[in-house]
């Protein structure tokens, strides 16, 4: 099936299952905004519980913040955001389809790099095992055109974006003869700068109201509150401070669902270190950021680092974690050694000292910074992308109804309900005996009580929202007090006595069990 297939199926299913709805869809939606329902806020949640628990709790020297979306203007002037943090956007004069210049590039090189991968891959399926793929990439005259073409785009691109050199942005996209993907022409506008910044007043009245920002990052908050937090924690450096809140980003080109929205959450930790130290730590939260990934089960071959080309106005190294969503391969988290230059210019911007004292050389610097920052929402979309499966059910197996059935196969600890409660039929004392077990688990587990419809439909409904465990109550229940165990995955089905059923789930759910990967 299409990748875009897929990513279509994802949508209607998060709709249909109440995980993600269009803003206000009643009123045909705002572009690029999404609500998440009620199991939706469920997941969300514990994917944010999981990075919090492995930030503050895992480690001694990372504590939290709270800080609000609001904050004073001249932050964002010494973040450089005002200044820099602007897409450069160039228009098709025939679809007036708005893309990013440098977005259009780097698809351009995609289509070129997997041209090389598909010829090495029928290589290495022509040659068998005496392929050599190194020496095939350095001596095929295709690859090594195709790589230099690469090559040569790339070093272009960088060197037109950091000399914020438009022209030739606008230049290569011509010579590369990129076309427009709605109307197929290269008829394309200048390129020019576009700042993501949304705007609002504050205050009551036009005079006295000031022009202030809805935070395009959650990371200034911390920043400005290094000292407060330094100080009253009596923090010792290295040490961490993480925040998870909602950012706002006026993007230009705003689409794949909740990949790329205009208001959003990230999930961000800054670690101030000594100076000199930064690529020691760059590369430690690189190794841990990577096994927080891991720890959920997802394979490896799912995920992958890409170093910055176009490096931040912030930093000196940079990275992303890029996982493999139905579009392809894209960012994920973003992993920054921001130097000083952040603290250093709220020093100057406020004309208060940042800085930390260190009592072992008797001397006050200001803290260099590496900062690991990855978006709630798309690691939302990564999770139900990785889960989302459609099978073929065998008749008659474990007594499961035959046909197909779609099931989210969520990490059991992220699931919004961890066990469903269900009566095999309404009547005979089922229900009440059900509501019995249901009282027993619910102060544990988020259960889910249901005695509507055939027992095969109920099962399937808590397939499609990734339910873990279904348990029912049949009349034998009533007699040996055992019950139906029913296992998401498998579908495999146990008959249980009701006294352990606990102990089984919370093994399988528990957050801890996964921290303890970590
Ligand atoms: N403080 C650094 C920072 O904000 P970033 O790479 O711009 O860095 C970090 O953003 C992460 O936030 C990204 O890796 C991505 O997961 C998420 N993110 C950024 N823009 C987003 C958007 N428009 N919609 C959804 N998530 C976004």
């Amino acid at each position: 099936m299409a990748n875009e297939d897929i990513l279509k199926k994802i949508i209607s299913h998060c709709k249909e299952y109440g995980f993600v709805f269009q803003s206000s869809e009643i009123y045909d939606g705002l572009s690029a905004v999404y609500d998440y329902g009620q199991n939706g806020a469920e997941l969300k949640n514990n994917i944010r519980q999981y990075w919090w628990a492995a930030m503050t709790q895992l480690n001694e020297n990372i504590v939290g913040l709270d800080s609000a979306i609001f904050m004073h203007p001249t932050t964002w002037k010494a973040s450089g955001h005002v200044d820099a943090f602007s897409d450069p956007l160039i228009d098709n004069k025939d679809s007036k389809k708005r893309y990013r210049a440098d977005v259009l590039l780097e698809e351009y090189i995609q289509k070129i790099e997997d041209k090389v991968n598909k010829e090495v891959e029928k290589a290495a399926k022509r040659f068998g095992e005496k392929f050599d793929e190194k020496m095939y990439r350095e001596t095929n005259p295709r690859i090594l055109e195709n790589s230099k073409k690469i090559d040569g785009v790339n070093l272009r691109m960088k060197a037109a974006l950091e000399s914020n050199n438009l022209s030739d942005i606008k230049l290569l996209i011509e010579e590369c003869e990129i076309v427009c993907p709605v109307s197929g022409s290269r008829n394309w506008t200048e390129v020019r700068q576009f700042n993501l910044m949304f705007a609002t007043e504050m205050g009551a009245t036009a005079d006295g109201s000031s022009k202030v920002y809805l935070r395009p990052e959650t990371a200034q908050g911390i920043f400005v509150n290094f000292l407060n937090v330094q100080k009253t924690g009596r923090m010792k450096i290295p040490f961490g401070i993480a925040q998870t809140g909602k950012a706002f980003r006026n993007e230009i080109v705003a689409r794949q669902f909740i990949f790329r929205m205009r208001e959003f959450e990230q999930m961000e930790m800054q670690f101030f270190i000594k100076p000199g130290t930064e690529m020691q730590w760059y590369n430690h939260w690189k190794e841990k950021r990577l096994k927080w990934h891991l720890a959920m089960g997802i394979p490896e071959n799912k995920y992958r680092f890409h170093d910055h080309l176009k490096l931040a106005h912030y930093a000196n190294a940079a990275c992303d974690i890029e996982f493999d969503f139905p579009m392809g391969f894209k960012e994920l988290e973003g992993i920054h050694s921001r130097t000083d230059f952040d603290l250093g210019n709220h020093e100057k911007h406020s004309g208060k000292k940042l800085q930390y004292f260190d009592t072992e050389e008797n001397k006050s610097f200001v803290p260099y910074v590496v900062e690991t920052s990855i978006g709630l929402d798309r690691m939302f979309l990564a999770i139900i992308s990785q889960s989302f499966c459609e099978e073929k059910v065998v008749s008659g197996e474990n007594g499961e109804e035959a046909g197909e059935r779609v099931v989210l196969k969520l990490p059991p600890f992220l699931a919004p309900v961890k066990v469903a409660v269900l009566p095999l039929i309404k009547k005979d004392g089922l229900p009440e005996k059900a509501r019995i077990i249901m009282d027993s688990l619910k102060f544990d587990f988020r259960c889910y009580y249901e005695e509507k419809d055939t027992i095969g439909k109920r099962y399937r409904r808590m397939d499609a929202i990734g339910t873990p465990f279904c348990i029912t109550i049949d009349h034998q229940t009533l007699l040996d007090n055992t019950v139906t165990l029913r296992y998401r995955d498998s579908m495999k089905q146990e008959r249980i006595s009701t006294d352990g059923i606990g102990e089984i789930i919370k093994d399988k759910v528990s957050l801890k069990q996964v921290l303890s990967r970590l």
